[in-house]
């Protein structure tokens, strides 16, 4: 039973407003990427990873994968103009036998064995899906226009994070159909998947903003 890791960093990174895609961005002298890949090459879980890089730089990835000794990337392909376009071409090469997929944002290079564990272990009780959640902390509100017309129960709600791990075939299917959304599990659903969640980690944040950088900069950061 082979699993795979489809990393998408295909993403330009407009909020971080650099001068190269995020996966590129500088984290402690390498390559922000270099951080989600190292991790998925060292997971006992994870058997072969596929990456959708920025478009024009899949020799970039393929020479950090050989640097950095990632001898299970099988494959680097240029993504798409959505994350879901990048999803549907980094799933195109996990191979037919592959029975889990995990999906996961380059974005979030901080990625502890624990989740993908949690991940694992919850997929393999018979769910189609499995996501990392954390609880909500502020209250949400849902606007028309100006007015907030609802207040939402924050007991029922939690913020989803990468990787997402599906049994390939159902994802493959819920890709296939073509539509977008910001993360894969909402693909699964709308088809009828059953998708669960496991705890998250604080430290999968996602690098969006300059700001974040910093944060993610800290926790690599061995204290002296
Ligand atoms: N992503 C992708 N292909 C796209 C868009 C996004 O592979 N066309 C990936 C990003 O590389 C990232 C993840 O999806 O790992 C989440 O996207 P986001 O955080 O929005 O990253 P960017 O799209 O790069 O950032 P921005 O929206 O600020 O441009
Ligand atoms: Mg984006």
């Amino acid at each position: 039973m082979s699993v795979w890791a489809v990393i998408v960093a295909a993403g330009r990174g407009e909020r971080l407003g650099l001068d190269r895609p995020k996966a590129f961005a500088n984290l402690n002298d390498r390559p922000l990427l270099a951080e989600s890949l190292e991790r998925l090459e060292w997971s006992d879980w994870v058997d072969s990873i596929a990456v959708a890089a920025p478009p024009d730089w899949e020799e970039p990835v393929i020479l950090l994968a050989e640097e950095l000794g990632c001898g299970k990337v099988r494959s680097v392909v240029p993504g798409g103009e959505t994350r879901a376009a990048s999803v549907r071409a980094g799933l195109a090469e996990v191979s037919e036998d592959a029975a889990v997929t995990l999906v996961h944002d380059a974005a979030r290079p901080v990625l502890p064995e624990d989740v993908i564990e949690r991940l694992m272990t919850k997929l393999n009780e018979g769910w189609d899906g499995v996501v990392p959640g954390l609880p909500v902390a502020d209250t949400v509100k849902r606007l028309e226009g100006d007015q907030v017309v609802e207040t939402l129960d924050r007991g029922g709600l939690v913020g989803a994070q990468t990787p997402q791990a599906f049994v390939s075939s159902t994802l493959r299917d819920a890709v296939a159909a073509g539509e977008d959304a910001t993360d894969c599990a909402a693909l699964v659903e709308a088809r009828g998947g059953r998708i669960t969640v496991v705890a998250g980690d604080r430290r999968l944040m996602k690098v969006t903003e300059p700001a974040d950088l910093e944060t993610v900069r800290h926790w690599l950061t061995p204290s002296a």
